[in-house]
């Protein structure tokens, strides 16, 4: 089993690297088992389990450049969408900090980043497990360039993960692999609290291409950030009932995936949903993320479902904001009733089409310039 001193870089060989540049994109994960509640350093209460996404992703461009002394803190710059953004600094600076003891090598460069989503910011989808997935994986190039050329695969993605982790727990989830697991847990092989791992069995047909929906119902700001909604559960009067419940869960969802049981997915799926919110609602103090507007288009799923006999179903992240899941074989009946009967309920009318996604992907200079990011210019400008 992995420790996290094993992701301790053992040899880097700066003489191998001045100056250059890696990017990736990294899409967001929606997590059907939940993780709400955690401990230092950045550990998970429960095991929990995404699906990962496709079409919501963030592009990260990653250029560095040898400095003559190595600085004390990792030296830096971030654009987002071609500017400079000086209230991403403090994220990332914390990340960089937490991941010091096991990127050393970052000291010894200046660092530009340039990120680009492909979603709109202020839509209350978070960005931070494709931010912070696509820059994990950037430093994980970095590494292999110095010298770690023959790095094994399975390494190179569970220490992105690992590294992810530490900036944002579900972060870890966007790695690799279409279905990810992070917790452990004695019945999935190779799951650790320590990095997300692909589930390891097969997927039932029926998940294939999986369609998630995304209603956005309110685009604001978070009223709770995930920090204080996990810090919550410290002394919450459910907690423990709720780990446990998260756990068989994690147990009936995997044997779902498995045998194609859509039925038993949707009950797990949307009960998953709402105890996330119970442990906000019962909270001290508590929160009620759910608007009108997301209880309506609850029950208008569960008629429909009901009504119709298809298997269409929601699950909610921490905000108002409906992801509505149903099997790419449905999609002739199930999109109609979406524009028709759900849409009117989001902000604006806005939603976004996605599905089940295969991972993070390197990308080239020609994908760079159609990403729209990163120009060439020097991190030590
Ligand atoms: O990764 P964090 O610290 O932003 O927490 C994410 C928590 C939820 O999105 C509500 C659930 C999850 O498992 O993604």
């Amino acid at each position: 089993m992995l420790t996290a001193s094993d992701f301790v870089p053992a040899k880097y060989d700066l003489q191998t690297v001045d100056t250059g540049c890696v990017a990736w994109k990294c899409p967001s994960n929606i997590a059907l088992v939940k993780y709400w509640g955690k401990r230092d350093p950045q550990l998970p209460e429960n095991p929990s389990l995404s699906f990962t996404l496709d079409a919501c992703a963030t592009a990260t461009k990653l250029s560095f450049s040898k400095r003559a002394c190595p600085s004390e803190s990792v030296s830096f710059k971030i654009f987002f969408e071609g500017l400079e953004q000086a209230s991403f600094r403090p994220k990332i600076a914390h990340f960089f900090k937490r991941i010091s003891a096991y990127a050393p090598y970052l000291n010894h460069f200046d660092l530009r980043i340039d990120s680009r989503n492909s979603f709109p910011h202020s839509s209350g989808i978070a960005s931070s497990a494709s931010g912070l997935g696509a820059l994990a994986l950037c430093v994980m190039s970095l590494e292999r360039l110095l010298g770690e050329e023959l790095m094994a695969e399975d390494y190179f993605y569970q220490k992105a993960s690992f590294l992810a982790r530490l900036g944002s727990g579900s972060a870890c989830r966007s790695i690799r692999g279409s279905v990810v697991v992070w917790g452990a847990d004695p019945q999935i092989a190779g799951s650790s609290d320590l990095f997300g791992s692909p589930f390891p069995h097969r997927l039932h047909d029926c998940f294939k291409h999986f369609h998630d929906t995304i209603l956005l119902v309110d685009k604001g700001q978070k009223q709770v950030s995930s920090t204080v909604g996990h810090q919550l559960m410290h002394g919450h009067p459910f907690a423990s009932a709720r780990f446990s419940q998260a756990r068989a869960h994690l147990t009936a969802l995997s044997q779902a995936l498995k045998t194609g049981d859509l039925k038993a997915f949707i009950q797990l799926v949307e009960s998953e949903a709402l105890s996330l919110h119970a442990m906000m609602m019962t909270s001290d103090p508590s929160f009620i993320l759910m608007k009108a507007n997301t209880l309506q288009i609850i029950h208008k799923i569960r008629a429909f479902r009901e009504a119709t006999g298809t298997h269409v179903c929601f699950t909610l992240d921490a905000g108002a904001n409906v992801h509505v899941l149903f099997p790419a074989a449905e999609k002739e009946i199930v999109t109609p009733f979406i524009t028709n009967e759900l849409i009117a309920h989001c902000q604006q009318n806005h939603y976004i089409c996605d599905r089940l996604g295969m991972g993070a992907v390197p990308l080239s200079d020609t994908q760079m310039l159609a990403a729209g990011i990163g120009q060439g210019e020097d991190p030590a400008d």
